[in-house]
Protein backbone atom coordinates (compact mmCIF):
# COMPACT_ATOMS: atom_id res chain seq x y z
CA UNK A 1 0.00 0.00 0.00
CA UNK A 2 1.12 3.61 -0.70
CA UNK A 3 0.51 6.82 1.51
CA UNK A 4 1.05 10.29 0.58
CA UNK A 5 2.06 12.63 3.49
CA UNK A 6 1.53 15.93 3.00
CA UNK A 7 1.66 18.81 5.90
CA UNK A 8 -1.83 18.32 7.06
CA UNK A 9 -1.62 14.11 7.13
CA UNK A 10 1.62 14.73 9.20
CA UNK A 11 -0.18 17.03 11.43
CA UNK A 12 -2.52 13.95 12.11
CA UNK A 13 -0.06 11.19 12.57
CA UNK A 14 -0.47 8.58 15.30
CA UNK A 15 2.10 7.45 17.41
CA UNK A 16 2.54 4.20 16.01
CA UNK A 17 2.54 5.53 12.59
CA UNK A 18 5.62 7.94 13.50
CA UNK A 19 7.48 5.14 15.49
CA UNK A 20 7.26 2.82 11.98
CA UNK A 21 8.95 6.25 9.90
CA UNK A 22 11.51 5.66 12.60
CA UNK A 23 12.19 2.54 12.64
CA UNK A 24 12.63 2.74 8.93
CA UNK A 25 15.39 5.42 9.42
CA UNK A 26 16.74 3.49 12.08
CA UNK A 27 19.47 2.30 10.35
CA UNK A 28 23.73 2.56 11.52
CA UNK A 29 22.15 6.20 12.99
CA UNK A 30 24.74 6.11 15.74
CA UNK A 31 27.69 5.62 13.43
CA UNK A 32 26.42 8.74 11.79
CA UNK A 33 26.91 10.74 15.20
CA UNK A 34 30.32 8.79 15.65
CA UNK A 35 28.34 7.03 18.94
CA UNK A 36 29.99 3.54 19.76
CA UNK A 37 28.06 0.84 20.17
CA UNK A 38 29.89 0.16 23.70
CA UNK A 39 28.95 3.72 24.70
CA UNK A 40 28.31 3.23 28.30
CA UNK A 41 25.38 6.12 27.40
CA UNK A 42 23.83 3.98 24.50
CA UNK A 43 20.66 3.97 25.17
CA UNK A 44 20.07 7.68 26.18
CA UNK A 45 22.07 8.32 23.43
CA UNK A 46 19.77 6.17 20.46
CA UNK A 47 16.96 7.85 22.30
CA UNK A 48 18.04 11.44 21.79
CA UNK A 49 18.43 10.27 18.33
CA UNK A 50 15.14 9.05 18.30
CA UNK A 51 13.61 12.17 19.63
CA UNK A 52 15.60 14.42 17.44
CA UNK A 53 14.14 12.15 14.17
CA UNK A 54 10.89 12.51 15.49
CA UNK A 55 10.82 16.23 16.25
CA UNK A 56 11.98 16.65 12.39
CA UNK A 57 8.96 15.03 10.82
CA UNK A 58 6.30 17.21 13.28
CA UNK A 59 8.06 20.17 12.27
CA UNK A 60 7.59 19.31 8.49
CA UNK A 61 4.50 21.02 8.21
CA UNK A 62 5.80 23.96 9.10
CA UNK A 63 8.98 23.99 6.92
CA UNK A 64 8.53 26.10 3.67
CA UNK A 65 10.67 24.06 1.35
CA UNK A 66 8.57 20.64 3.03
CA UNK A 67 6.87 19.12 -0.10
CA UNK A 68 5.83 15.67 0.97
CA UNK A 69 6.29 12.36 2.46
CA UNK A 70 5.75 9.29 0.19
CA UNK A 71 5.54 5.64 2.13
CA UNK A 72 5.09 2.47 1.35
CA UNK A 73 3.19 0.12 3.42
CA UNK A 74 3.17 -3.85 3.37
CA UNK A 75 1.30 -5.69 5.95
CA UNK A 76 0.58 -3.14 8.02
CA UNK A 77 4.30 -1.84 8.73
CA UNK A 78 5.44 0.56 6.65
CA UNK A 79 8.69 -0.73 4.67
CA UNK A 80 10.18 2.34 2.44
CA UNK A 81 10.25 5.91 3.27
CA UNK A 82 11.26 9.26 0.75
CA UNK A 83 10.35 12.64 0.99
CA UNK A 84 10.45 15.54 -1.99
CA UNK A 85 11.63 19.61 -0.66
CA UNK A 86 11.63 22.23 -2.88
CA UNK A 87 14.86 24.51 -2.76
CA UNK A 88 15.44 27.23 -5.38
CA UNK A 89 11.95 26.19 -7.17
CA UNK A 90 13.38 22.13 -7.94
CA UNK A 91 11.92 19.41 -6.46
CA UNK A 92 14.44 17.38 -3.96
CA UNK A 93 14.45 13.77 -3.60
CA UNK A 94 15.44 12.90 -0.06
CA UNK A 95 16.00 10.54 2.90
CA UNK A 96 15.17 7.52 0.40
CA UNK A 97 15.14 5.04 2.87
CA UNK A 98 14.05 1.29 3.08
CA UNK A 99 13.58 -0.70 6.26
CA UNK A 100 16.80 -3.08 6.74
CA UNK A 101 14.96 -5.82 7.42
CA UNK A 102 13.03 -5.38 3.73
CA UNK A 103 16.11 -4.45 2.13
CA UNK A 104 16.52 -6.03 -1.39
CA UNK A 105 12.62 -6.72 -1.87
CA UNK A 106 12.25 -3.98 -4.52
CA UNK A 107 10.29 -1.96 -2.26
CA UNK A 108 12.10 1.68 -2.49
CA UNK A 109 11.53 1.34 -6.66
CA UNK A 110 7.75 0.15 -5.78
CA UNK A 111 7.68 3.29 -3.47
CA UNK A 112 9.36 5.99 -6.09
CA UNK A 113 6.81 4.13 -8.80
CA UNK A 114 3.70 5.13 -7.13
CA UNK A 115 5.36 8.81 -5.70
CA UNK A 116 5.87 9.32 -10.02
CA UNK A 117 1.97 9.45 -10.66
CA UNK A 118 1.81 12.02 -7.70
CA UNK A 119 4.07 13.80 -8.61
CA UNK A 120 2.60 13.74 -12.46
CA UNK A 121 -0.81 14.54 -11.31
CA UNK A 122 0.84 17.55 -9.16
CA UNK A 123 2.34 19.05 -12.61
CA UNK A 124 5.83 18.29 -11.64
CA UNK A 125 8.36 17.19 -14.65
CA UNK A 126 11.13 17.38 -12.88
CA UNK A 127 12.83 15.80 -9.49
CA UNK A 128 16.11 16.16 -8.30
CA UNK A 129 18.76 14.24 -5.92
CA UNK A 130 22.22 14.47 -4.91
CA UNK A 131 24.46 11.22 -3.66
CA UNK A 132 27.80 11.25 -2.32
CA UNK A 133 30.60 10.04 -4.30
CA UNK A 134 31.17 7.44 -2.65
CA UNK A 135 27.78 5.82 -2.36
CA UNK A 136 28.22 3.29 -5.28
CA UNK A 137 24.96 1.68 -3.86
CA UNK A 138 23.10 4.78 -4.42
CA UNK A 139 24.64 5.42 -7.71
CA UNK A 140 24.04 2.07 -8.96
CA UNK A 141 20.27 2.38 -7.76
CA UNK A 142 19.81 6.26 -8.88
CA UNK A 143 21.11 4.52 -12.90
CA UNK A 144 18.10 1.84 -12.24
CA UNK A 145 15.43 4.27 -11.57
CA UNK A 146 16.39 6.40 -14.56
CA UNK A 147 17.99 9.17 -13.35
CA UNK A 148 20.76 11.21 -15.46
CA UNK A 149 23.95 12.18 -13.65
CA UNK A 150 24.14 15.90 -14.74
CA UNK A 151 26.74 17.18 -12.84
CA UNK A 152 29.59 17.20 -9.54
CA UNK A 153 29.68 19.43 -6.77
CA UNK A 154 32.07 19.38 -3.86
CA UNK A 155 31.42 15.58 -2.93
CA UNK A 156 27.94 15.40 -4.48
CA UNK A 157 26.88 13.82 -7.65
CA UNK A 158 24.37 15.45 -9.04
CA UNK A 159 21.52 13.65 -10.48
CA UNK A 160 17.83 14.38 -12.45
CA UNK A 161 15.05 12.67 -13.45
CA UNK A 162 11.69 13.46 -15.74
CA UNK A 163 9.08 12.06 -14.32
CA UNK A 164 7.86 11.11 -17.95
CA UNK A 165 10.04 9.53 -18.41
CA UNK A 166 10.27 7.14 -15.32
CA UNK A 167 6.59 6.64 -15.80
CA UNK A 168 7.20 5.68 -19.56
CA UNK A 169 9.72 3.29 -17.85
CA UNK A 170 7.17 1.75 -15.66
CA UNK A 171 5.05 1.23 -18.37
CA UNK A 172 6.81 -0.73 -20.91
CA UNK A 173 8.35 -3.05 -18.03
CA UNK A 174 4.61 -3.62 -17.08
CA UNK A 175 3.84 -4.20 -21.30
CA UNK A 176 7.15 -5.79 -21.99
CA UNK A 177 5.85 -9.52 -21.82
CA UNK A 178 2.83 -8.25 -23.58
CA UNK A 179 4.28 -6.29 -25.84
CA UNK A 180 4.47 -9.06 -29.14
CA UNK A 181 0.64 -9.92 -28.65
CA UNK A 182 -0.19 -6.21 -28.68
CA UNK A 183 1.39 -5.38 -31.76
CA UNK A 184 -0.10 -8.89 -33.58
CA UNK A 185 -3.61 -8.23 -32.54
CA UNK A 186 -3.48 -4.46 -33.52
CA UNK A 187 -1.64 -5.27 -37.22
CA UNK A 188 -4.45 -7.91 -37.36
CA UNK A 189 -6.70 -5.50 -37.38
CA UNK A 190 -4.82 -3.38 -39.30
CA UNK A 191 -5.38 -0.36 -37.04
CA UNK A 192 -3.57 2.09 -35.09
CA UNK A 193 -0.72 1.94 -33.79
CA UNK A 194 0.57 -0.96 -35.48
CA UNK A 195 -1.20 -1.39 -38.72
CA UNK A 196 1.64 -2.08 -41.25
CA UNK A 197 4.18 -3.02 -38.79
CA UNK A 198 4.60 -6.33 -40.81
CA UNK A 199 5.65 -3.97 -43.86
CA UNK A 200 8.13 -1.62 -41.76
CA UNK A 201 9.92 -4.35 -40.48
CA UNK A 202 9.91 -6.25 -44.51
CA UNK A 203 11.43 -2.01 -45.54
CA UNK A 204 13.72 -1.69 -42.89
CA UNK A 205 15.38 -5.38 -43.52
CA UNK A 206 15.52 -4.13 -46.87
CA UNK A 207 16.76 -0.84 -46.94
CA UNK A 208 19.27 -2.32 -44.64
CA UNK A 209 20.68 -5.56 -47.05
CA UNK A 210 20.25 -3.17 -49.41
CA UNK A 211 23.01 -0.90 -48.85
CA UNK A 212 24.83 -4.14 -47.10
CA UNK A 213 25.27 -1.85 -43.93
CA UNK A 214 26.68 -4.23 -41.06
CA UNK A 215 26.66 -2.25 -37.55
CA UNK A 216 23.06 -1.47 -36.38
CA UNK A 217 22.00 1.00 -33.79
CA UNK A 218 18.64 -0.14 -32.84
CA UNK A 219 16.98 3.14 -30.89
CA UNK A 220 14.24 1.91 -28.25
CA UNK A 221 14.51 -1.79 -29.76
CA UNK A 222 11.83 -3.18 -27.19
CA UNK A 223 11.64 -6.80 -26.98
CA UNK A 224 14.21 -6.80 -30.21
CA UNK A 225 11.91 -8.74 -32.76
CA UNK A 226 11.75 -6.17 -35.38
CA UNK A 227 15.41 -6.08 -35.76
CA UNK A 228 15.91 -9.81 -35.17
CA UNK A 229 16.23 -10.97 -39.21
CA UNK A 230 19.20 -8.82 -39.51
CA UNK A 231 20.75 -10.34 -36.27
CA UNK A 232 19.59 -13.69 -38.04
CA UNK A 233 21.35 -12.73 -40.92
CA UNK A 234 24.88 -11.70 -38.81
CA UNK A 235 24.60 -8.00 -38.54
CA UNK A 236 25.92 -6.54 -35.32
CA UNK A 237 23.32 -4.97 -33.25
CA UNK A 238 23.39 -2.84 -30.17
CA UNK A 239 20.03 -2.03 -28.74
CA UNK A 240 19.17 0.55 -26.50
CA UNK A 241 15.99 1.21 -24.48
CA UNK A 242 14.70 2.00 -21.13
CA UNK A 243 12.91 -0.76 -19.80
CA UNK A 244 15.44 -3.40 -18.44
CA UNK A 245 12.46 -6.05 -18.74
CA UNK A 246 12.75 -4.95 -22.68
CA UNK A 247 16.17 -5.46 -22.69
CA UNK A 248 15.58 -9.01 -20.90
CA UNK A 249 13.46 -10.23 -23.75
CA UNK A 250 15.50 -8.66 -26.72
CA UNK A 251 18.75 -10.17 -24.91
CA UNK A 252 16.35 -13.51 -25.30
CA UNK A 253 15.86 -13.13 -28.67
CA UNK A 254 19.53 -11.90 -29.96
CA UNK A 255 21.69 -13.06 -27.08
CA UNK A 256 25.10 -11.93 -28.38
CA UNK A 257 24.03 -8.64 -29.29
CA UNK A 258 25.10 -5.65 -26.95
CA UNK A 259 22.61 -3.45 -24.85
CA UNK A 260 22.78 -0.26 -22.95
CA UNK A 261 19.92 0.03 -20.86
CA UNK A 262 18.84 4.00 -20.48
CA UNK A 263 17.30 6.81 -21.63
CA UNK A 264 18.18 7.78 -25.10
CA UNK A 265 20.37 11.05 -24.71
CA UNK A 266 22.03 9.22 -21.68
CA UNK A 267 22.74 6.20 -23.68
CA UNK A 268 24.21 7.75 -26.49
CA UNK A 269 26.46 9.14 -24.22
CA UNK A 270 27.75 6.14 -23.87
CA UNK A 271 28.85 5.29 -27.39
CA UNK A 272 32.47 4.60 -28.57
CA UNK A 273 31.94 4.31 -32.34
CA UNK A 274 30.09 4.71 -35.43
CA UNK A 275 26.71 3.08 -36.82
CA UNK A 276 26.27 1.69 -40.42
CA UNK A 277 22.44 2.53 -39.68
CA UNK A 278 20.64 3.56 -37.06
CA UNK A 279 16.84 2.36 -36.41
CA UNK A 280 13.87 3.78 -34.68
CA UNK A 281 10.55 1.92 -35.12
CA UNK A 282 7.62 2.89 -32.71
CA UNK A 283 10.16 4.71 -30.56
CA UNK A 284 11.04 8.26 -31.04
CA UNK A 285 7.30 9.15 -31.07
CA UNK A 286 7.74 8.95 -27.17
CA UNK A 287 9.93 12.03 -27.09
CA UNK A 288 8.45 16.07 -28.18
CA UNK A 289 9.54 17.20 -31.36
CA UNK A 290 12.14 19.38 -30.14
CA UNK A 291 14.02 16.56 -28.58
CA UNK A 292 13.08 14.70 -31.83
CA UNK A 293 15.15 17.14 -33.90
CA UNK A 294 17.68 17.22 -31.03
CA UNK A 295 18.10 13.76 -30.52
CA UNK A 296 18.48 13.37 -34.06
CA UNK A 297 21.18 16.36 -34.86
CA UNK A 298 23.22 14.30 -32.07
CA UNK A 299 23.02 11.31 -33.45
CA UNK A 300 24.71 12.37 -36.95
CA UNK A 301 28.27 11.97 -35.06
CA UNK A 302 27.58 8.40 -34.29
CA UNK A 303 26.70 7.83 -37.81
CA UNK A 304 28.85 6.39 -40.91
CA UNK A 305 29.58 9.33 -43.72
CA UNK A 306 27.25 6.51 -45.64
CA UNK A 307 25.18 5.46 -43.36
CA UNK A 308 21.04 6.58 -42.46
CA UNK A 309 18.92 6.92 -39.71
CA UNK A 310 15.15 4.65 -40.27
CA UNK A 311 12.55 5.76 -38.70
CA UNK A 312 9.55 3.75 -38.69
CA UNK A 313 6.51 4.85 -37.13
CA UNK A 314 3.26 5.75 -36.93
CA UNK A 315 3.39 9.11 -39.60
CA UNK A 316 2.10 11.80 -41.66
CA UNK A 317 3.35 14.47 -43.69
CA UNK A 318 1.63 17.02 -42.11
CA UNK A 319 0.15 18.76 -38.93
CA UNK A 320 -3.43 18.41 -40.63
CA UNK A 321 -3.21 14.83 -42.11
CA UNK A 322 -1.89 13.97 -38.17
CA UNK A 323 -5.07 15.40 -36.65
CA UNK A 324 -7.43 13.55 -39.50
CA UNK A 325 -5.51 10.53 -38.20
CA UNK A 326 -6.46 11.23 -34.41
CA UNK A 327 -10.24 11.63 -35.22
CA UNK A 328 -9.71 8.37 -37.29
CA UNK A 329 -8.92 6.75 -34.33
CA UNK A 330 -10.14 8.83 -31.16
CA UNK A 331 -11.25 6.11 -29.20
CA UNK A 332 -7.80 4.41 -28.93
CA UNK A 333 -4.94 7.78 -29.51
CA UNK A 334 -2.36 8.32 -27.35
CA UNK A 335 -2.33 12.11 -26.76
CA UNK A 336 1.28 11.69 -24.74
CA UNK A 337 3.11 10.52 -28.24
CA UNK A 338 4.33 12.79 -30.71
CA UNK A 339 4.20 10.61 -33.94
CA UNK A 340 6.64 12.07 -36.71
CA UNK A 341 5.29 14.26 -39.50
CA UNK A 342 7.43 14.77 -42.10
CA UNK A 343 6.73 18.81 -42.30
CA UNK A 344 7.83 19.26 -39.03
CA UNK A 345 11.15 17.87 -39.73
CA UNK A 346 11.51 19.22 -43.47
CA UNK A 347 11.16 22.23 -41.64
CA UNK A 348 13.72 22.17 -38.86
CA UNK A 349 17.72 22.19 -38.75
CA UNK A 350 17.81 18.47 -39.70
CA UNK A 351 17.55 19.34 -43.76
CA UNK A 352 20.99 21.27 -42.67
CA UNK A 353 22.45 17.69 -41.90
CA UNK A 354 20.46 15.60 -43.63
CA UNK A 355 19.23 14.39 -46.90
CA UNK A 356 15.58 13.07 -45.75
CA UNK A 357 12.98 10.42 -47.54
CA UNK A 358 9.47 9.61 -46.95
CA UNK A 359 7.56 6.97 -47.98
CA UNK A 360 3.73 6.28 -46.78
CA UNK A 361 3.42 2.47 -46.22
CA UNK A 362 -0.66 2.81 -45.25
CA UNK A 363 -2.71 5.24 -43.63
CA UNK A 364 -0.97 4.74 -40.10
CA UNK A 365 2.19 4.12 -40.68
CA UNK A 366 5.70 5.52 -42.66
CA UNK A 367 9.26 5.35 -43.13
CA UNK A 368 12.09 7.82 -42.98
CA UNK A 369 15.27 7.98 -44.08
CA UNK A 370 17.75 10.13 -43.38
CA UNK A 371 21.13 9.93 -44.57
CA UNK A 372 24.19 12.58 -44.10
CA UNK A 373 24.99 15.35 -45.98
CA UNK A 374 28.62 15.02 -46.59
CA UNK A 375 30.98 18.31 -45.71
CA UNK A 376 28.46 19.30 -42.86
CA UNK A 377 30.20 19.49 -39.47
CA UNK A 378 27.74 17.94 -36.78
C1 LIG B 1 6.64 0.67 -28.79
S1 LIG B 1 8.15 0.02 -28.25
C2 LIG B 1 8.94 -0.37 -29.79
C3 LIG B 1 9.88 -1.53 -29.67
C4 LIG B 1 10.54 -2.01 -30.96
N1 LIG B 1 11.41 -1.01 -31.51
C5 LIG B 1 9.49 -2.42 -31.96
O1 LIG B 1 9.44 -1.83 -33.06
O2 LIG B 1 8.72 -3.34 -31.70
C6 LIG B 1 9.07 1.47 -27.75
C7 LIG B 1 10.33 1.13 -26.97
O3 LIG B 1 11.07 2.34 -26.79
C8 LIG B 1 11.54 2.40 -25.44
N2 LIG B 1 11.65 3.82 -25.07
C9 LIG B 1 10.67 4.74 -25.00
N3 LIG B 1 11.16 5.94 -24.68
C10 LIG B 1 12.50 5.77 -24.52
C11 LIG B 1 13.56 6.64 -24.19
N4 LIG B 1 13.33 7.94 -23.95
N5 LIG B 1 14.80 6.14 -24.11
C12 LIG B 1 15.05 4.82 -24.36
N6 LIG B 1 14.08 3.94 -24.70
C13 LIG B 1 12.82 4.42 -24.78
C14 LIG B 1 10.47 1.68 -24.62
O4 LIG B 1 10.98 1.20 -23.38
C15 LIG B 1 10.05 0.57 -25.58
O5 LIG B 1 10.76 -0.62 -25.38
Amino acid sequence: MFEVWNKKTIERLSNVKKQQWFDVLNYRLEEDRDISLDDSELITKQKEIKDDYIKYLESCPYQDNFFKYYVFIEDDIIVSVCRINMINDRYILEGLQTHKDYFHKGYAMKLINHMMYDLKKEGITTIYSEVRTWNNVSHAFHHKLGFIQYGKENQNYLFQLDVNTSIRRQLFDTWASGYHHSVISSKKLGTYPFAGYSELKYRIFELITQYQKTSILDMGVGDGKMIMPLYQLGYTITGIDLSLNMIELAKSNMPNASFIHGEFHEAISLLNQCYDAIVFSYAIHHLTYHDQIDLLLSLNQYLHEEGMIIIGDVSTKTQHEMELLREKYIDIWDDEEYYPIESIYQQSELIKHYVISYVKINDVAAIFQFTKKLGIES
